[in-house]
C-alpha cells in the first residue's frame, strides 16, 4: 500500500455517478473521519462552473441522496470546503495545464477517479501526461464500461499503460466494493467447515443471480450497445464466480488474491457457437408489471425495435480439478419481479440416507449467500420435526441463519464506493480488477458473443415482472436443478 494521496481529482464530476454515488460516499469518509484533514477535492467536467457553483452542486446531491440521519449541516459545511472545481473539455489537451494549476502542489500523491464516456479514456491520459499529472505520485481508477469486447478493452488498457503502470492503475468494479462480497472471503477461508467441501466432491452446482427490476433508467444510449451479457457478466457475476471459486490465496494481498482470481477466469470453459443455443439463454422485457406498478417494454423505452438482450442465463464451467463437473449457472436480467443479489451453494445429497425406509425426506445442504437488499448467509440443513415419530420420521429442511444486519447491528453499512474511494486514495488495490482479470473476462464472454452471431441469436421476450423467458427455466430443469427464488 502506498501513501494516502492528499488530492483527489474526480474526472465526471457533474455526472450522475458523481452526484448519486461519489459524493455522499466521500462525504461519508469524511464525516467519519477517515479523510486526511488536508485533503482536498477538485471535481472536473466540461460545465462552466466555478468553485462555489460547483459547491452548491453537491450540496444538492447530498441533500438528495443523503439518508436524513446522516445529514450533520456543519458536516456538509466543512466537506464543501474541501470541495474546488476546474471546467475542462477533456477532448483536447487545452486546459490540462489550467487543471494542475488549480491542483497545485501534488507531491503529496494525487488519486485520480475517472468517471467519463470512454472515448474520453485516450484523450485524457495524453492531457494528464502534458500537464505532469501522470508522474510516480499520481495513481488512476477508471469506472466502467472498459471497452465492448477484447480487443476495445485491450486498446484502452494500451492507452492507460503508457502513463500509468498497473500498480497506478485501479479499476473499478463497484461490486467487489459491497461488503458481503468481502465477506465470501471471510466465510470460506475465515472458517474451517466449508474448505473441505468446496469443490467437486462435495458440491452439486452453483446458481449466481443479480436480478434488477429497473429498467433502462434513462440509459437508452449506453445499455442498447452494451446488453446484459456485456453490462452485468463480463464484470460483476464474474467477480462473484471467480471469488466462489477460487483456490485459498496465500495472504491477504492484492497480487495473492488477483493471482487466484485470474486461474478461475482462465479455466472458464468457452462455450462454442454449437453450444450457445444449449448453455445459453437471452431475452428482453416487453411490457408488464414490477412490484406492482405497470411498467413499459425495453422497444417501448427505447422508442424502436432492438435485439440487445435484457436478460441473460448461461451454464458454465471451470475446468480445473476442484470444480470438474460442477455447472455454474448464472443469469441476470432488468425488469424481474424482485431486487436481489444472491449466490446459492447447492450441496451434494447424503451418500446414503438411513431415514428413507422410516419415511424421512432428506433435501441436500443449500448455503444462500445474499448481498442485497438484506445481507445475510443461510445455510439450510436438515432438522427433525419434534414427535414420537410414530408414523414415520418427519425431516425438514430448517435455516442456520447469519444475518449481517442483526450480527453487526449497529455498524453503519457503507455503499460499495466509500471502500473504493478509500482504498483508492490510501493506494490499496486489493479490491480492483487486474489487468489480465479484465481481458480473460472479456476473452470468455467474446466467445459467446461470437455464438450468438454464428447462431444469429435474438433474445425472448418476457413479461416485466417475470423471471426472464421459459427457456432460462429449462436451462437448469433440463439438469434437474431449479433456480432458487
Ligand atoms: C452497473 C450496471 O454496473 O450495475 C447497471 O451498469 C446496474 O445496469 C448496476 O443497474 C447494478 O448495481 P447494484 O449495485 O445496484 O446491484
Amino acid at each position: 500500500m502506498g501513501q494516502p494521496a492528499s488530492k483527489l481529482l474526480l474526472f465526471g464530476a457533474t455526472g450522475d455517478l458523481a452526484r448519486r454515488m461519489l459524493l455522499p460516499s466521500l462525504y461519508g469518509l469524511h464525516a467519519d473521519g477517515l479523510l486526511l484533514d488536508t485533503l482536498t477535492i477538485t471535481g472536473t467536467a466540461r460545465s462552466e462552473l466555478d468553485d462555489e457553483a460547483y459547491r452548491n452542486f453537491a450540496k444538492e446531491a447530498l441533500d438528495t441522496f443523503l439518508p436524513e440521519d446522516r445529514k450533520d449541516a456543519a458536516a456538509i459545511s466543512a466537506f464543501l470546503k474541501r470541495l474546488q472545481y476546474q471546467p475542462l473539455d477533456a477532448s483536447t489537451l487545452e486546459g490540462f495545464d489550467d487543471l494542475a494549476t488549480k491542483l497545485g502542489d501534488i507531491s503529496g500523491g494525487l488519486a485520480i477517479f475517472l468517471s467519463t464516456a470512454p472515448s474520453l479514456f485516450g484523450p485524457t491520459i495524453k492531457g494528464l501526461e502534458s500537464a505532469g499529472l501522470a508522474g510516480p505520485e499520481v495513481r488512476i481508477s477508471l469506472e466502467k464500461p472498459l471497452g465492448h469486447d477484447l480487443e476495445s478493452s485491450c486498446e484502452i488498457n494500451d492507452i492507460v499503460a503508457e502513463a500509468f503502470p498497473e500498480e497506478r492503475t485501479f479499476r473499478i468494479d463497484h461490486y467487489l466494493g459491497k461488503e458481503t462480497v468481502q465477506n465470501i472471503l471471510a466465510l470460506r477461508f475465515g472458517n474451517t467447515m466449508f474448505e473441505p467441501v468446496w469443490n467437486a466432491g462435495g458440491i452439486d452446482h452453483v446458481q449466481i443471480t443479480i436480478s434488477e427490476t429497473v429498467g433502462l433508467e434513462g440509459r437508452a444510449g449506453y445499455y442498447d450497445d452494451s446488453g446484459a451479457l456485456r453490462d452485468m457478466v463480463q464484470n460483476h457475476v464474474l467477480q462473484l464466480l471467480a471469488l466462489i471459486a477460487m483456490e485459498p490465496p496465500a495472504r491477504f494481498d492484492g497480487t495473492s488474491i488477483r493471482d487466484e482470481k485470474v486461474k478461475v477466469l482462465r479455466s472458464l470453459r468457452p462455450i462454442t457457437p454449437q453450444e450457445a443455443p444449449h448453455f445459453t439463454v437471452t431475452g428482453q422485457y416487453r411490457s408488464g408489471a414490477v412490484s406492482g406498478e405497470l411498467v413499459n417494454g425495453y422497444d417501448d423505452e427505447l422508442g424502436r425495435d432492438s435485439d440487445t438482450e435484457t436478460f441473460v442465463a448461461l451454464k458454465a464451467h471451470v475446468d480445473n480439478w476442484r470444480w470438474q463437473g460442477v455447472p455454474f449457472y448464472l443469469r441476470t436480467g432488468k425488469r424481474l419481479p424482485v431486487r436481489h443479489s444472491e449466490i446459492v451453494i447447492q450441496f451434494k445429497p447424503v451418500p446414503h440416507s438411513i431415514f428413507a425406509e422410516r419415511g424421512g425426506m432428506l433435501q441436500p445442504n443449500t448455503l444462500v449467500i445474499r448481498l442485497q437488499p438484506e445481507e445475510y448467509v443461510r445455510l439450510l440443513v436438515m432438522a427433525k420435526e419434534p414427535g414420537l415419530d410414530r408414523e414415520g420420521i418427519r425431516l425438514r429442511e430448517v435455516p442456520l441463519d447469519l444475518s449481517l444486519d442483526t450480527a453487526f447491528a449497529g455498524t453503519r453499512r457503507r455503499i460499495a464506493y466509500e471502500r473504493l474511494l478509500l482504498d483508492l486514495i490510501e493506494g490499496d488495490p486489493t479490491l480492483f480488477v487486474r489487468r489480465d482479470e479484465v481481458e480473460a473476462q472479456w476473452r470468455w464472454i467474446d466467445g459467446i458473443r461470437e455464438g450468438w452471431r454464428a447462431n444469429a441469436t435474438k433474445p425472448k421476450t418476457y413479461p416485466s415482472g417475470s423471471w426472464g423467458p421459459s427457456s432460462a427455466i429449462a436451462l437448469t430443469e433440463r439438469d434437474g436443478v431449479t433456480w432458487q427464488e
